[in-house]
């Protein structure tokens, strides 16, 4: 009896597990690497390529937070859901974390020789957008085995979708079917923030807060 029931329980969790791994975003994802500051500005840069991937409708994959240790030559890469919930996130926008976008959709939506780097323009030497050149951005896509195989420029197309037809403009340049994952060396400095997506995500950020040893400490950003 409690063998069968087990074994119902087995079969289910299969079908459950395999609906839900096989779920991918015919919108499209988009990636970046919080590559500039700590954490305060690594949270503006979330914030504000949440709003860009609502934009798009496109899946905001959720990067690890980039940590410096004294001393140390290369950047630490924390999982998102190291501090923050990702389930209340998910109310606001489609979200997922690297480590699951790696794991899930990779395979599928970002095989190895599709890897391009998204840049506004070239960075670094040479001509590309070098998306691993320096601490951290080559210890952040190391975190997870990526490496670009070429360089996309996007400019003169940009963040700001709040006065301009920019969602439009980037959907038709990179429609989804062609461009499935959009990743970025960084991301979304330029936008400017709605007051209200600061607050709105700041205030529900900070309950948010889940890990032990940061409960009763007060977040700045
Ligand atoms: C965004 O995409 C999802 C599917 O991924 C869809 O269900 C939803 O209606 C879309 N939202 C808008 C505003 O188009």
């Amino acid at each position: 009896m409690l063998n069968s029931v087990m074994y119902t329980l087995f079969v289910l969790f299969n079908i459950l597990q395999s609906v839900f791994s096989t779920d991918l975003d015919p919108l499209g994802y988009i990636a970046y690497c919080p590559c500039m500051g700590r954490f305060g500005n690594q949270a503006d840069h979330f914030l504000g390529a949440l709003g860009f991937a609502k934009g798009l409708n496109r899946t905001l994959v959720l990067p690890a937070w980039v940590e410096y240790r004294y001393g140390e030559h290369r950047s630490i890469q924390i999982p998102f859901d190291t501090y923050f919930k990702v389930e209340p996130l998910k109310e606001y926008h489609k979200v997922i974390t690297m480590e699951e976008f790696m794991k899930e959709v990779a395979p599928y939506e970002w095989p190895e020789d599709k890897r391009v780097s998204f840049c506004y323009m070239p960075r670094g030497d040479g001509s590309g957008c070098n998306a691993k050149e320096g601490n951290p951005f080559g210890p952040f896509w190391d975190t997870y085995s990526v490496n670009f195989v070429s360089s996309e420029f996007y400019g003169p197309l940009h963040y700001d979708f709040y006065q301009t037809d920019m969602a439009k403009q980037w959907k038709q340049k990179y429609p989804p079917e062609k461009w499935p994952v959009l990743a970025f060396t960084g991301c979304c400095q330029e936008m400017k923030l709605m007051n209200y997506m600061h607050s709105l995500l700041l205030t529900t950020a900070m309950n948010y807060l889940e890990h032990s040893s940061y409960k009763g400490t007060k977040l700045a950003i």
